[in-house]
């Protein structure tokens, strides 16, 4: 069964969720129905991971465990059944910000992406929305000297440095984000196309 499974990756403030957006409007705009998610879920465990992104009480093990629970759930619930649908699922995150947020943490990037294999499916498209730490973070509002900023910044370095590591795979693009909006979005959509997710351009 030929699907259209686009998951868009990359470290906080490169654009992610806008972008998902702009291309769900424009597969619809092309016919295609579309199922738009993003994870963490807001499915059971993917609210307690919110709750514990500002509270900061889970330990790296749990937190690793609540990814898995939530992307179980979200693949059996949404993405499997929305893929033997034939619908066009786009997705905000995946599990390679497991590896990238995770892996930052100490856990090995490659397990990781062993464990999830084990029971997600493996996108079309991957598009690593790529840009330098220092705007992506000024981006999120994160600028400034502070220890926890410098914190911040070296955490994002390495998530990205393992997102660049995923560059070689066949199904995988880096789409640099150093643009405005509607560049990124043409970028996106080329690629699309080149993967033959999406017609041509009509000339
Ligand atoms: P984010 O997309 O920034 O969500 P929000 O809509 O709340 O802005 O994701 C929340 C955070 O979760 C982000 O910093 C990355 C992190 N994350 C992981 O650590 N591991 C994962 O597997 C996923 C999916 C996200």
């Amino acid at each position: 069964m030929k699907t259209t499974f686009i998951v868009l990756e990359g470290i906080d403030g490169t654009g992610k969720s806008t972008q998902a957006r702009r291309l769900a409007a424009w597969f619809e705009s092309l016919g295609r129905e579309v199922v738009s998610s993003r994870e963490p879920t807001d499915g059971p465990w993917g609210k307690r991971l919110r709750e514990s992104a500002a509270s900061g009480r889970l330990s790296p093990a749990e937190e690793l465990e609540y990814f898995l629970h939530d992307r179980r759930q979200h693949v059996a619930e949404v993405i499997a059944p929305a893929l033997a649908a034939g619908k066009v699922v786009i997705l905000d995150r995946y599990y390679f910000s497991t590896m990238a947020y995770q892996g930052a943490r100490g856990f090995d990037p490659a397990e990781i992406r062993r464990l999830n294999e084990a029971f997600a499916p493996v996108p079309d498209l991957l598009l690593i929305l790529d840009l330098e730490v220092a705007a992506a973070h000024g981006r999120i509002g994160g600028r400034g000297d502070t220890a926890n900023a410098f914190e911040q910044r070296e955490n994002l370095e390495r998530c990205r440095q393992i997102f660049l590591t995923l560059q070689p795979e066949p199904f995988v693009r880096v789409i640099p984000c150093d643009a405005d909006l509607d560049e990124v979005t043409a970028r996106l959509q080329h690629a699309i196309r080149l993967a033959g997710l999406a017609p041509a351009k009509p000339d």
